[in-house]
């Protein structure tokens, strides 16, 4: 039997849910997957760093009872503390920087932990340096969870499509808009239809990132970067969100046979990798125009299957990400 010390950085609706997941299958992996498990470090900047080297309680950890045997004074000393042999990384996104979280997940690797995120930051602010760590340490670092939470894409590539090349893609990134827009083809007004996205935890309360492409566009960039070997900044996306839609103008569209999405590229010019997130009307014989709700979909043009290869993530959550993050420790485990 495989025995796994686990960390998680960051606890909060996706880290809780994880370790519902890991809780709902412990049989599982130990009947199929020869795979035993304790959470032994716990840690987000409200809660401050939490050992327990016997494993905490995961029933009382999800009901906020935090009480730990020991603290630790800081990161370093919180991962040597908690013998981690899996740290779980699911704190905040910074577009901009990818930190705190990229300097965690370095340190973590160069300690010899595998490292799972779904934290898109890391990924487009550290991708290189951070697959080659790994490979130096002899460790993992997977990141399923980032893009179009319930679609494997990355396991997808790496384990499935072997030596095919991306020629571009095409696709919904951002729950949130398309949600924003399916609510307000059916009456509600822009702000209702924010409201509603985060009644059901999909927005942030400041839900500009979404609003505005920056969330698209991260995830963009982490998919050019990963994908299509060629690193790209936020930033470098050519990027126009859904700010001041009309609602009226919304419902006009749709009526017309021509709605609006928030459709997201990546393309190859003239050597280089283009990515933009830019509002369209489309014509309703586009697939994508039957993608609602808070549906996501990618179609991605392959050297080895030109007319595209098409993924949908129906109403995925906070729970489906998690499940992302699970299915990357199972796999690392295997692999181990
Ligand atoms: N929610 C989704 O469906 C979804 C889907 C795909 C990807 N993601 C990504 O997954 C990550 C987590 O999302 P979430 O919905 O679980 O967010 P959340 O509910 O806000 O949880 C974030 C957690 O990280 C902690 N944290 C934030 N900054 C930290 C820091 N600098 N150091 C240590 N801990 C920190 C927070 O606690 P404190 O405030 O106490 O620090 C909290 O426990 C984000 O990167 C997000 O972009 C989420």
């Amino acid at each position: 039997v495989n025995h796994f010390n686990l960390s998680f950085l960051g606890f909060g609706n996706v880290g809780r849910a994880l370790a519902r997941w890991l809780q709902e299958k412990r049989a599982t992996l130990r009947d199929q997957y020869d795979l035993e498990w304790r959470i032994t470090g716990v840690t987000s900047r409200r809660l401050g760093w939490l050992v327990n080297s016997d494993g905490f309680d995961v029933g009382r950890l999800l009901t906020g009872n935090f009480d730990s045997p020991a603290t630790a004074p800081g990161f370093h000393e919180w991962l040597a503390a908690s013998r981690a042999n899996v740290m779980f990384e699911t704190s905040s996104l910074d577009p901009q920087t990818g930190q705190p979280a990229l300097d965690y997940i370095r340190a973590a690797l160069k300690a010899g932990v595998n490292v799972v995120t779904a934290n898109k930051g890391p990924v487009v602010h550290g991708y290189r340096e951070l697959r080659e760590l790994a490979a130096n340490y002899g460790k993992h670092f997977r990141f399923e969870a980032t893009v179009m939470g319930g679609a494997p894409i990355f396991s997808l590539f790496r384990e499935t499509l072997p030596a095919a090349n991306l020629i571009s893609f095409r696709g919904l990134l951002n729950s949130t808009s398309n949600l924003i827009i399916t609510e307000m083809e059916e009456g509600r007004t822009f702000d209702e239809a924010v409201k509603k996205a985060q009644d059901i935890g999909l927005a942030e309360t400041d839900p500009s990132n979404d609003i505005d492409g920056w969330d698209a566009s991260v995830k963009l960039a982490a998919l050019a970067t990963a994908l299509m070997e060629s690193p790209t900044t936020p930033q470098q996306v050519d990027r126009a969100g859904i700010r001041g839609l009309d609602a009226e103008q919304v419902r006009r569209a749709r009526a017309d046979g021509h709605p609006f999405k928030s459709v997201c590229r990546l393309e190859r010019i003239e050597g280089r990798v283009v990515a933009s997130v830019r509002l369209e009307q489309i014509p309703l014989t586009d697939p994508l125009a039957s993608i609602r709700g808070a549906s996501s979909s990618a179609r991605f043009v392959l050297d080895t299957l030109p007319d595209g290869l098409t993924l949908i993530s129906h109403n995925p959550g906070p729970a489906t990400t998690a499940y992302d993050m699970l299915a990357d420790f199972i796999n690392i485990a295997k692999s181990d």
